[in-house]
C-alpha cells in the first residue's frame, strides 16, 4: 500500500508542475504523463549460451565454468563480463528487438526491480542436477529463483499486476547440451543409460520446469533446439579423428533430444492452459553455419577464434583454465562463427538472434519469438 500512495503522490506532483511551466516542449511533456505502456518482461533460464554473468557470482574459489578474464568481452563491453563471448549473447540482442534495457544477471549484488525481467542463466548448467554438480546452477535452482522474484513481484505491484506481467512476459530457455557434453565424458554414465532413457530423464525434468513456470502464471516460452554439438571445434579435438569429422554420436544424441522436446511442445500446448511457445531450429542453422559460414556473414565456420590445437579447439582462451596453456587469438572475431571452443562469437549471436526474433515458420515452430512479444 506504501508503494502505492507513493506513486499516486509523484504523479499528482508531476501534473501540477505541468500545469504552470509552459515552456516545456509537448513532445517530453507526453512522456512524463502519460502512463508508460510497458513491454512484456524477459525472464531467461538456462547455460553459457545465455548466461550474462551469473557464474562470477558462484563458487568464489574456482575459475572452472566463469568467463571473468579478457579476451571475454573485449569486442562490446570492453571488460569480461561473464558473457562466454567476445561480446554480447542472444539474451542481450532479443531485449534490444523487444524494446527493453539490457537485463541484469540474477545474482547481480544489490537491489533489482524485475519489472523488465532478470537472466538466470548459468554456464555449465544442465536440466540434470548432476550435470557439472557444484559449478553451476542447475535448471530447477533457477526456477526457485525465479519464484522468489515472482514472489518479490507481487509484494511490489500487487496481485493483480505481478499476475499481468508474468503472464505477459517471455520465458527464454536454452538448456540440456552440458547433459549430453557430461554424458559424453562419463562412462559410469554411458553404461547406465540408453541415449533415450538419457534424452528422456533430460526432457523429464525440463517438462516439470516448464509446468511449474506455468504455475507459477508463465504463458509465453521461448526455447532453442540444441546444436550440432557433435561438429563444435571443442568436441572435434577431441576426438582428434580424420580432418573435418564430427562425433556423430554426439550430434545424433542431440537430433533426438530436439524431436522430443518438439513433441513434448506439442503435448504441452494441448495440456497447459494459455500456452504458447516458440521453438528455433538451433541445430539446423548453427550447422548451416559451420558447414556455409559466408551465408551468415562470416568467414569461418569450423575453427575457433580463441583457443589452441587442432580448430583452436583446446579450451584454452585466455589462458585460465586448469593447465595455463599457451593459446592463439584470431585478429577479427567478427569474422568466425565459434569465439572460444564451443561458444559463438558476438557477430555468430546476432545473425542467430535475428532469426530468433523474426524467423519465418520454417525455423520457428509454429512462430517466432517477436509474435510471443506481441500477443
Ligand atoms: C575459499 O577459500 C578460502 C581460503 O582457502 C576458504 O577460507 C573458504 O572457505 C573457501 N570458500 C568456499 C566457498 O569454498
Ligand atoms: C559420472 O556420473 C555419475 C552419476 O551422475 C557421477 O556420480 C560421477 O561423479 C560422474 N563421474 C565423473 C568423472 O564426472
Ligand atoms: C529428473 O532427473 C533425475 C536425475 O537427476 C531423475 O532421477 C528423474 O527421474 C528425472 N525426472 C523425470 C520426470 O524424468
Ligand atoms: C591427434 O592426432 C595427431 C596426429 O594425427 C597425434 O600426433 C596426436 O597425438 C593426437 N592427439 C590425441 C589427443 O589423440
Ligand atoms: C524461410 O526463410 C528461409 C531463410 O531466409 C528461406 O530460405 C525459406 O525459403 C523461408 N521459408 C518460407 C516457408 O518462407
Amino acid at each position: 500500500m506504501m508503494e502505492e500512495d507513493k506513486r499516486t503522490h509523484i504523479y499528482f506532483l508531476i501534473f501540477f508542475v505541468s500545469n504552470i511551466i509552459i515552456l516545456i516542449p509537448n513532445s517530453s511533456l507526453a512522456k512524463i504523463c502519460l502512463p508508460r505502456k510497458h513491454n512484456a518482461a524477459l525472464f531467461v533460464f538456462g547455460d553459457s549460451l545465455f548466461d550474462v554473468g551469473n557464474n562470477n557470482y558462484i563458487n568464489p574459489n574456482t575459475t572452472q565454468v566463469k568467463a571473468n578474464y579478457l579476451p571475454y568481452g573485449e569486442t562490446f563491453f570492453k571488460y569480461p563480463s561473464g558473457r562466454f563471448c567476445n561480446g554480447r549473447v542472444i539474451p542481450d540482442f532479443i531485449v534490444e528487438y523487444a524494446g527493453l534495457p539490457l537485463i541484469q544477471p540474477y545474482l547481480f549484488p544489490g537491489n533489482q526491480e524485475y519489472i523488465d525481467g532478470v537472466n538466470f542463466a548459468s554456464a555449465g548448467a544442465g536440466a540434470l542436477v548432476e550435470t557439472y554438480q557444484g559449478f553451476v546452477i542447475n535448471l530447477k535452482t533457477q526456477l526457485s529463483y525465479f519464484k522468489r522474484v515472482s514472489k518479490k513481484l507481487k509484494q511490489k505491484l500487487g496481485d493483480a499486476e505481478a499476475k499481468s506481467l508474468v503472464a505477459r512476459a517471455v520465458y527464454l530457455i536454452h538448456i540440456g547440451s552440458n547433459d549430453y557434453l557430461a554424458l559424453a565424458q562419463n562412462s559410469t554414465l554411458i553404461t547406465s543409460y540408453s541415449p533415450q532413457k538419457y534424452v528422456d530423464l533430460v526432457i523429464g525434468n525440463l517438462t516439470i520446469v516448464i509446468q511449474e513456470m506455468h504455475k507459477q502464471g508463465g504463458r509465453k516460452f521461448g526455447l532453442l533446439k540444441l546444436a550440432p554439438l557433435g561438429c563444435v571445434p571443442l568436441v572435434k579435438a577431441l576426438v582428434n579423428g580424420s580432418e573435418g569429422s564430427c562425433l556423430e554420436e554426439l550430434s545424433s544424441l542431440v537430433r533426438m533430444h530436439n524431436i522430443a522436446l518438439s513433441v513434448q511442445l506439442q503435448k504441452l500446448e494441448k495440456q497447459l492452459e494459455g500456452f504458447k511457445y516458440s521453438l528455433n531450429n538451433f541445430y539446423g542453422e548453427v550447422l548451416d553455419a559451420i558447414n556455409y559460414p559466408s551465408k551468415y556473414g562470416l568467414k569461418v565456420g569450423d575453427e575457433a577464434c580463441c583457443g589452441s590445437g587442432p580448430y583452436r579447439g583446446y579450451y584454452t582462451c585466455g589462458g585460465k583454465s586448469e593447465v595455463k596453456d599457451y593459446y592463439e587469438l584470431c585478429e577479427n572475431p567478427n569474422e568466425y562463427l565459434f569465439f572460444d571452443s564451443i561458444h559463438p562469437t558476438e557477430k555468430a549471436n546476432e545473425f542467430f538472434s535475428q532469426i530468433i526474433w523474426n524467423g519465418n515458420q520454417s525455423l520457428n515452430e509454429p512462430y517466432n519469438l517477436k509474435t510471443l512479444f506481441q500477443e
